[in-house]
């Protein structure tokens, strides 16, 4: 087999609690999904993988389960994880069977032992010859076009679904970093507390993920402050359907706390910094990156509550598997941004 046959089939991948991506060599990024499976309850056999089965979420009957396998940036539903993970793996390759590729595979830098091993095991379960893993914040980084192999400070906030990283990084690794379990998924959560606490109503995960899309913010501001949205859900008092409108301001107002734990995270990571490493990045600011980069007035506030320019991603939701890409494709040259790897070369 040749040089490049054997180096086409490999891929980096992001293993996210809200979507999973997969990169493949020569070929760019060519999968992009929710992590989700919807699975017939009594066979345990998948009825649909990703986008068709995230439409299912809270919409199944009792014989169908659409199941996040990942909850926390971790596996939490080995099973399904595995299942998902070769699904997505053999429809980038056409539904070929007899591949067993490199597999270079993203991690939250907070994960224990434990984790990991379940996240290498997954890999292995769907078909990786040899996985390689890797800290989320650097691949992130390096997908964000962070210099993370020069001795400059390199400062990134990845905000997912389960977890938000932050991390300082030089010379292709960590110098300091925090992880913490709130991220986009508890901004949604907040949310739903919200709409049933102050409106009486119960809606579920995918329209309180809506609102905070169409009409959530972390920072004021004129333009879109006047915003409303029509929500439907159930009336707790009624116990019928009901429309409630609701005002951008208060749906900020619900998110106070976990954005201020994400905000936190970061202060502390910039409090424990070496002062070279301050200094640069005083000078290069601070890049988001992951979907909760999308978040609208999350650099305003981070930047206002750091005194940092804050930049975002080009692409946040993609940085994490362009950076594993990257990795794979340069994997001589960055042979350090490599937390470990299962497997012998
Ligand atoms: N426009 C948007 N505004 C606010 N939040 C958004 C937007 N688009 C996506 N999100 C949120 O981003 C999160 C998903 O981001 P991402 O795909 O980076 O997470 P992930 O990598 O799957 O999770 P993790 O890294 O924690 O395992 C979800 O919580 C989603 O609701
Ligand atoms: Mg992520």
């Amino acid at each position: 087999m040749g040089f490049f046959s054997r180096f086409s089939r490999d891929m980096g991948i992001d293993l996210g609690t809200a979507n999973t991506l997969v990169y493949v060599s020569g070929r760019g990024v060519v999968l992009q999904e929710p992590s989700v499976v919807a699975i017939d309850v009594s066979t345990r056999q998948p009825l649909a993988v990703g986008e068709g089965a995230k439409r299912m979420l809270g919409r199944t009957p009792g014989t169908v389960a659409a199941i996040r396998p990942l909850r926390d940036g971790v596996i939490a539903d080995f099973e399904t994880a595995e299942m998902m993970l070769k699904h997505f793996m053999r429809q980038v390759h056409g539904g070929k069977t007899l591949v067993s590729p490199r597999v270079v595979i993203g991690i939250p830098s907070g994960v224990t032992g434990v984790e990991r091993r379940a996240i290498e095991d997954a890999a292995r379960g769907a078909g990786a010859r040899e996985v390689y893993l890797i800290y989320e914040p650097v691949a992130a980084a390096l997908g964000a076009g962070l210099p993370v192999e020069e001795p400059t400070g390199n400062m990134i906030v990845d905000i997912g679904g389960g977890t938000t990283e932050v991390a300082v990084l030089s010379l292709q690794g960590s110098v300091l970093s925090e992880s913490v379990r709130v991220a986009g998924d508890e901004l949604t959560d907040s949310i739903t507390q919200y709409m049933k606490k102050v409106h009486n109503l119960v809606i579920g995960e995918r329209t309180a993920e809506e609102i905070k899309i169409r009409i959530g913010s972390a920072y004021p501001n004129d333009d879109y402050d006047a915003v409303t949205m029509d929500v439907r859900g159930l009336h707790m008092l009624s116990g019928l359907p009901r429309t409630v409108v609701i005002k951008a301001p208060e749906v900020r107002e619900s998110m106070s706390e976990p954005l201020s734990v994400i905000v936190e995270a970061l202060k502390r990571t910039l409090e424990r910094m070496p002062p070279e490493l301050a200094a640069d990045i005083v000078d290069r600011g601070i890049m988001l990156a992951g979907g909760g980069a999308l978040l609208k007035g999350i650099d305003t506030l981070i930047s206002h509550e750091t005194g940092i320019v804050v930049h975002i991603a080009a692409d946040p939701l993609s940085c994490v598997v362009l950076g594993t890409g990257k990795a794979l494709d340069n994997f001589k040259q960055l042979d350090r941004v490599f937390s470990s790897h299962a497997g012998g070369l």
